[in-house]
């Protein structure tokens, strides 16, 4: 049975726990976790450093005072917020023998990252929005797409995060855990908590339906239509150069897409398509902590604009410590 690899500290299977959880996570790495930390702590600084010179970078130049560089600073701002609820944790997890968790702090993780990962979703919709304004209807773009409606779509991204989240994860934690104490993940993420939960759960997986159909497919399908739509417009354009430039303009967003929906259906929507519990740690450790490192990387390198301000910046600091 399960039971006989329990540790002898550990309660029986009725018992409920009140102490706290272990996230077992990377333990099965022994020394190399040490690696594993040092990777993710530069992963780490480089995630923070990329976002905050996006923030800067649009903030200071007001060429880029446009609606998809003011989405592109809610969303570096959130990728640093989400990525910063599971990664300090994990790096001391990863040097320390005893990786407990109190069931607050438990908690606080997943409203964190419930509550951005949502976020996110409906967010990257909203971008995906206004490249379609822009390049499917150009002439009516400035209307559509005015500061008041880009405030409202960032705000309604906001609002669905917060209040979805925050109910589904007080409504998870207002529940008995038992078993053993023993996380198999290395963050408090709903999939693996609810293992945990001894009691009815068919109204909570219900709700959780409803949110990941409604709230993380919907976006993505929204976000498909737009680049349908997007594509066949770029296709009409007479000149390959024009075709080129325009594709351009929604390029960076298309990989960040990418990126983030590619691994988070792999984690939330086919979580028992991986054979494996380190499968399942890698795709999360990808959604959760690679993709908001390669954002920012994407909009800044990819970007004639940003490159434009970033290299404008720089130049003036030269040519000031010259004089
Ligand atoms: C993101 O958008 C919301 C809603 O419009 C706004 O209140 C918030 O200040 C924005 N955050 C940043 C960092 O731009």
């Amino acid at each position: 049975t399960p039971q006989m690899t329990y540790s002898e500290s550990d309660p029986g299977e009725n018992e409920t726990i009140s102490s706290g959880f272990i996230l077992v996570g990377f333990s099965y790495l022994g020394e190399l976790q040490i690696l594993l930390f040092l990777l993710l702590l530069v992963t780490y600084l480089i995630t923070l450093m990329g976002n905050l010179l996006v923030i800067t970078l649009v903030m200071l130049s007001s060429s880029l005072h446009t609606p998809m560089y003011f989405f592109l600073v809610n969303l570096s701002f959130l990728e640093i917020c989400f990525t910063s609820g599971v990664v300090p944790q994990l790096l001391v997890h990863l040097l320390v023998e005893e990786k407990t968790i109190s069931i607050a702090g438990c908690a606080a993780e997943m409203y964190v990252n419930t509550i951005m990962g949502l976020t996110e979703c409906c967010l990257l919709a909203a971008m995906a929005y206004d490249r379609y304004a822009a390049i499917c209807h150009p002439l009516h773009y400035t209307t559509i797409m005015s500061g008041r409606a880009c405030a409202q779509l960032a705000g309604a991204s906001w609002g669905i995060g917060i209040s979805l989240e925050v109910a589904q994860t007080t409504w998870i934690f207002s529940l008995p855990f038992c078993g053993s104490h023993r996380i198999h993940h290395f963050f408090c993420d709903i999939p693996p908590v609810m293992k945990m939960v001894c009691a009815d759960t068919s109204k909570i997986d219900i709700l959780g339906y409803f949110i990941t159909v409604l709230f993380i497919m919907g976006p993505f399908l929204m976000i498909i239509l737009s680049y349908v739509y997007i594509i066949s417009t770029i296709l009409k354009l007479p000149s390959a150069e024009g075709r080129r430039k325009t594709f351009s303009t929604c390029s960076s967003h298309l990989m960040v897409v990418s990126l983030f929906y590619g691994t988070a259906l792999f984690a939330y929507v086919l979580p028992n398509s991986s054979p494996t519990v380190e499968n399942d740690q890698i795709v999360s450790l990808l959604n959760t902590i690679v993709s908001p490192m390669l954002n920012p990387i994407i909009y800044t390198l990819r970007n004639k604009e940003v490159k434009g301000v970033l290299s404008k910046i720089l130049e003036k600091s030269l040519f000031s410590e010259k004089r």
